[in-house]
């Protein structure tokens, strides 16, 4: 069990450098599959997603390296076997690998996707997908067993534009016989990273990062290479952290365009940004003006950032309103915070966040990744030590996130128990 121990208040001053994208390279590893080919995959973060897919990888006998940030990928040998169940149920993407397994192989056994406790977290677009596809899906007590004798091309209608459908059926539609169009589709700037790889593979995909994506399917691909987007996630979540502690705070390696949400809300809040490139200066305000947050998808909000910024709301002078509208169940930080002495209501998917509270250091416990970033940047602010429980969650999405906060000024501990 993994605890960290904050010393809150602490001026920061320095620069934080941003790593690749989590939500990214947990597809791009799996993409691999496709192809007989070497890949190469640029500025991969040192995180525990990142670790167990390469484990993931080596079971089906593919040839993995991973030093300097950097993945090299050999598949001419890969067998593929089913995804057990020690993997799958642990990290959601392990649903990739369905795309390329079957995209590739024709087959795949694998037990259902994890995820956290943010939600039910269906994977229904992408099964009715793959079998609009021409799949055969046989759903087991433990898991799938899938079958096609080759992706058919057709249009993919998706209700709502899931980041993980798209970037799934695009996998699959690569190789498929004729062309695929994806309509309603995500425009997360994770999906353009991913088809670029692919693109570098040989597969022929435009409209990525657009509502509407044609895959013309391909016969095989070949060596693939690809340098991973930096972490808007990462990025926001430290631009939060110096709005509320930065005198001289700097966030460098970010795509501002990626983030534009946040930093328009921050500077609503008061906050003073100052962007030169691919590097973010903030500095904390002597006073915060309340904001109202709705989070929904790219270039809305992100949801993954919704919980680190009710924290910050919880600074800012007067009445926020925070609404969660992707997740069922994205609030369970919130009576933690209010146990450091925030003063939230919260109803269903919606919150009501009065500031400015002063927090103080509490034993709390990061229920999933971004609840985790909200106890951070919490015990980054109150007052006295906040020990943070249960941080394997925030080892998933954040790499070295203790040694580049103490190198800015901050006093983190993480403990091994
Ligand atoms: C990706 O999850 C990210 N995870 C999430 O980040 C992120 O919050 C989410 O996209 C939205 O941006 C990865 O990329 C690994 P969705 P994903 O499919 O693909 C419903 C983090 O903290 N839905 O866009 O699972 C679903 O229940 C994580 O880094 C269906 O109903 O997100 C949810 O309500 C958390 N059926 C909504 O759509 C489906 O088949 C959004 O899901 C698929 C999704």
């Amino acid at each position: 069990m993994k605890k960290l121990v904050i010393e809150g208040k602490r001026d920061l001053k320095g620069e934080v450098h941003i790593s690749g994208a989590k939500n990214s390279v947990v597809a791009l590893i799996p993409a691999t599959i496709l192809t007989r080919g070497k890949c190469i995959i640029r500025n991969v973060p040192d995180i525990s997603d990142v670790r167990m897919l390469i484990s993931m990888m080596r079971e089906l006998g593919s040839v993995v390296t991973f030093e300097n940030e950097i993945l090299t990928i050999d598949n001419s040998n890969v067998n593929p076997t089913c995804i057990s169940e020690e993997y799958a149920s642990k990290i959601r993407a392990s649903y990739y690998f369905m795309g390329s397994l079957l995209g590739r192989y024709h087959h795949a056994e694998m037990s259902f996707p994890g995820g956290c406790v943010i939600g039910s977290r269906p994977i229904d677009f992408h099964i009715n997908s793959f079998k609009k596809m021409g799949a055969k899906i046989e759903e087991k007590f433990d898991g799938f067993i899938m079958n096609v004798d080759g992706f058919k091309g057709i249009d993919i209608f998706f209700d709502f534009p899931s980041v993980g459908a798209t970037v799934n059926v695009m996998i699959a539609a690569v190789l498929a016989k004729g062309t695929t169009r994806i309509v309603n589709a995500a425009r997360e700037p994770e999906i353009e990273n991913v088809a670029d790889f692919l693109i570098s593979m040989g597969a022929k995909i435009t409209g990525a990062g657009s509502g509407t994506i044609i895959i013309e399917g391909v016969e095989n691909l070949g060596d693939g290479e690809i340098d991973v987007i930096p972490d808007r996630i990462e990025a926001g979540t430290y631009l939060i952290i110096g709005s509320l502690l930065g005198t001289d705070f700097k966030v460098t390696g970010v795509i501002e365009e990626h983030i534009t949400s946040l930093i328009s809300k921050l500077k609503d809040a008061g906050v003073s940004i100052d962007v030169n490139g691919s590097t973010i200066k903030v500095s904390k305000p002597d006073r915060l003006k309340p904001v109202n947050i709705k989070t929904t998808v790219y270039p809305g909000f992100p949801t993954d950032l919704g919980q680190p910024m009710s924290t910050f709301l919880t600074q800012c002078e007067g009445e926020s309103l925070f609404e969660e509208t992707i997740y069922e169940n994205r609030l369970r930080h919130i009576p933690h915070l209010n146990n450091m002495g925030a003063d939230i209501k919260a109803f269903d998917k919606t919150a009501i966040i009065k500031g400015k509270t002063d927090l103080v250091g509490r034993k709390v416990k990061a229920t999933d990744l971004r609840a985790g970033a909200s106890m951070l940047v919490a015990g980054m602010i109150a007052d006295g030590t906040t020990t943070i429980y249960n941080i394997e969650h925030l080892l998933r999405g954040y790499e070295r996130i203790v040694s580049k906060l103490n190198n800015v000024g901050a006093n983190i501990k993480l403990i091994d128990e």
